[in-house]
């Protein structure tokens, strides 16, 4: 059983891989901290206090930050592939729970200290409550089991623009960083997750079990499916880019990675949130992942999410 602690900007891809997370026996979910991302901080802890309502799960919720660690600017979020309100035009009524009153940061800070070599945060957002949590106990880098990011793109284009993917973009002072603080650090990018598909015909196998959970999922992750006919070229089904950072936190063999340093541009306004990977230095210690056995992860993550 490996301590996990759950980043998350809920998110459509984000609320299936806090079902994937949630039933999976490997990870014992300390926590879920939110950030802004996809939508607003506080919409995100909204978004994962409902859906972990539907999951019937009692995880406790961290809300962190609200915008980029360190510019005014931050990038739209992401409504026209999320819904407006983040889970597919699902919203009802908010969850009977409110969140914690420690921060995200100060959460992740704690867990880390008490549990020295033993958690691993899965980060699928922003950088920026990680990045923070740096700033605010460098110490954390040596004691933190492992961090596995969603996020950029080192050997494929961009999402958002040519070259950045959208988690980086969204803060990529906080990814610079968290990418170079030395931290133990696996890269799930859209290297990979732009392979592992999952398609109508899912969705469909999902409805005929008429669960509750089911439903829900399967209805807000249309709108996900259909605002990716036009990113995906084949037309083939939407990216699980958040449920596979969750895979290579339980079975890392999801993957084959490389190590990297990776270097993201914080500058130039044209290729802002680029993350290039540096092959042939002694900084090289990011495991960048570069393939990934989409059926068997494809297989995993359907006999767990619902
Ligand atoms: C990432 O950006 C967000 O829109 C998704 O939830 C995922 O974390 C993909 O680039
Ligand atoms: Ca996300």
């Amino acid at each position: 059983m490996k301590f996990v602690i759950l980043d998350v900007d809920t998110g459509i891809d984000d609320s299936l891989a806090l079902a994937y997370a949630a039933h999976s026996p490997e990870l014992e979910l300390l926590g879920i901290t939110t950030v802004f991302g996809n939508i607003s901080v506080e919409e995100a802890t909204r978004n994962t206090l409902v859906v972990l309502e539907q999951l019937d799960q009692e995880i406790p919720v961290y809300p962190g930050e609200a915008k980029p660690l360190s510019r005014d600017y931050t990038k739209p979020f992401a409504r026209h592939i999320h819904g407006e309100d983040g889970i597919g035009n699902q919203y009802r009524q908010p969850a009977s729970r409110q969140p914690e009153n420690q921060g995200a940061a100060e959460f992740i800070i704690e867990q880390i200290q008490q549990n020295p070599g033993q958690v691993t945060v899965v980060a699928v957002g922003p950088l920026t409550n990680i990045a923070r949590a740096i700033q605010m106990q460098p110490e954390i880098v040596q004691q933190i089991e492992r961090l596995v990011i969603m996020g950029g793109a080192v050997t494929v284009p961009g999402n958002v623009t040519p070259f950045a993917e959208a988690n980086i973009y969204s803060d990529p002072d906080a990814a610079s960083l968290v990418l170079g603080s030395g931290m133990p650090i696996t890269l799930v990018g859209l290297d990979v997750t732009m392979r592992t598909l999952l398609t109508a015909d899912h969705l469909d196998e999902w409805r005929s079990t008429n669960s509750e959970l089911a439903l829900f999922l399967a209805n807000m992750t249309d709108f996900y499916m259909e605002a990716y006919k036009g990113v995906v070229k084949s037309g083939r089904g939407c990216a699980l880019h958040d449920p596979l950072a969750v895979g290579v936190a339980i079975d890392p063999s999801f993957v084959r990675t490389a190590s990297y340093a990776v270097q993201v541009e914080c500058t130039e306004q044209d290729s802002l949130g680029k993350t290039t990977g540096i092959h042939d230095t002694p900084a090289a210690h990011i495991d960048v992942a570069l393939d990934v056995d989409a059926d068997r992860f494809l297989e995993h993550f359907l006999s767990r999410v619902i």
